[in-house]
């Protein structure tokens, strides 16, 4: 029998650049949990950072890791979250929460999502306490450094930084 679910449609934003094992676990919870889960990976000209791949890359990454669920999509994005979510009817906006230092950015994307969209209700899930420690940054300075990253992301990944890192010299 298929569990109920009746949360409708979630988006699950984020750079995502690269995914990990910790965004793959709240995305793995999120689809547990709502009808249909959209991965939203934000879109490169929007963010004054260079990420390290391209949006394409990172939706691709993330989309070889989900295609065993039937309820979740990947798909960049470079409007207002709010607005993306509307797109495609969705009734939340969920986050994964690490630690303290995650509320403080969190609790203002929250105020100020509210305030553009008071529908849209977001939802938070705490990491797991295996994947806590875990940010694309952090996986990102080992890279770079040329530690194992190998338990932190999947293989894939793990070799794409290791060869972007390494031909930009860094
Ligand atoms: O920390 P991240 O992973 O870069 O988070 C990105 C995102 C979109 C989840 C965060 O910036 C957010 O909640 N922004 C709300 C404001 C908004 O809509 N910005 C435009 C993003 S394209």
């Amino acid at each position: 029998m298929t569990p109920e679910k009746n949360g409708g449609t979630a988006v699950l934003p984020g750079s995502y650049d690269p995914v990990t094992f910790g965004h793959l676990d709240i995305i793995s919870r999120a689809a547990n949990a709502f009808d249909n889960v959209i991965v939203g990976v934000v879109n490169q000209p929007v963010r004054k950072q260079q990420t390290v791949f391209s949006a394409e890359e990172r939706v691709a990454f993330i989309e070889a890791e989900v295609a065993e669920y039937g309820n979740v999509q990947v798909k960049p994005f470079d409007t207002l979250l709010v607005d993306f979510a509307r797109e495609h009817g969705a009734k939340a906006i969920v986050k994964g929460l690490r630690a303290i230092s995650d509320f403080e950015y969190e609790f203002e994307m929250n105020q100020l999502n509210r305030k553009l969209a008071a529908d849209i209700e977001s939802v938070y899930l705490m990491a797991s306490p295996e994947y806590s420690f875990l940010s694309s940054s952090g996986i990102k300075e080992l890279a770079t450094f040329g530690a194992g990253i190998e338990d932190l992301v999947p293989p894939y990944v793990a070799k794409a930084l290791h060869d972007r890192l390494s031909r930009q010299g860094r």
